[in-house]
């Protein structure tokens, strides 16, 4: 017996054909996962990252692969740069539909080892830049009364782990923007979500991968065992990104493997 796929219209909601996807933090791991996945869906993907020639290698792949995509080098921590950058987005496309604010640097220690220029520039790219993106991305979405904010905080908004201070205040202060723009944009069409990764086996996260004894926590912390690969965080972006999360608002998407329900 032959199986057929039922065919209604809204099981075509993780197509993202014709939606235009800026992704910050997208030369490599999570976000070119995320903008790989997006172009696989059919979205226009612009590549966000500070250094150009990583960045255009990203894009030629993806491209090499039938992708629709640019690159757009900046760095979100430079106001300037960043209003730059949206009004070339805005000058190319005339539109944007879904911002990933997704770029994020790592810096584990106790809060005592901190330098406060270290704090600032923690602070700068792992909070306030998604607040600049957003602002900008909503001057563009605004007036189409439609949009995706989606931002990449982590389990560690929500529980904490000691020496780790400043990245856990950061992440937990993206969730918080992320529901008061829910609650803002959601009246005016937009809406804004998040998702928070578990342990995820990426360049940031090389250090503690080599270590027996990180690892090994993490694996125990972890009901699935094991850390994800940047392929399974980008399946949420695509979900919070497309029709299917229409009704999807103000969430926190946790891809951890069950580590913020386990003890
Ligand atoms: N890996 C995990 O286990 C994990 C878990 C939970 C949450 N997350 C979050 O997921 C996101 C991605 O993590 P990842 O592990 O994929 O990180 P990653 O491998 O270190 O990649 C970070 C990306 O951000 C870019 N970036 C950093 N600072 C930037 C800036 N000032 N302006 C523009 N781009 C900048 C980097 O490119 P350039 O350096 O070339 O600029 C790179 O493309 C981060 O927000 C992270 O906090 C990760």
């Amino acid at each position: 017996m032959s199986q057929q796929p039922v065919s209604l219209p809204y099981l075509q909601q993780f197509s993202l054909s014709g939606k235009i996807a800026l992704i910050s933090g997208a030369s490599r791991d999570i976000g070119l996962e995320i903008a790989r996945a997006m172009a696989g869906c059919g979205a226009h993907v612009i590549l966000n990252g500070r250094d150009a020639t990583t960045l255009d290698a990203a894009a030629a792949e993806i491209r090499s692969m039938g992708g629709s995509v640019q690159s757009l080098a900046f760095d979100v921590t430079d106001t300037d740069a960043v209003k730059h950058a949206f009004a070339t987005i805005a000058q190319q496309h005339g539109r944007l539909d879904i911002l990933v604010n997704n770029a994020g640097v790592r810096n584990r220690k106790p809060l005592l080892e901190f330098s406060d220029a270290e704090i600032m520039a923690m602070l700068s790219t792992n909070l306030i830049a998604s607040y600049t993106l957003s602002r900008e991305a909503a001057r563009l979405m605004l007036p189409q009364r439609s949009g995706r904010l989606i931002t990449v905080t982590s389990i560690a908004g929500k529980v904490a782990r000691a020496g780790d201070a400043v990245y856990t205040g950061a992440k937990a202060g993206l969730t918080g923007m992320m529901r008061a723009l829910a609650a803002e944009y959601g009246p005016l069409g937009i809406t804004s979500n998040a998702i928070a990764p578990g342990g995820v086996a990426t360049a940031a996260n090389a250090a503690a991968i080599s270590d027996p004894k990180i690892n090994a926590h993490f694996a125990t912390r972890t009901p699935l065992g094991r850390w994800a690969q940047p392929q399974e965080i980008a399946g949420a972006a695509v979900f919070l990104a497309g029709s299917a999360a229409s009704y999807v608002n103000g969430h926190v998407l946790y891809v951890d493997g069950g580590m913020s329900i386990a003890m």
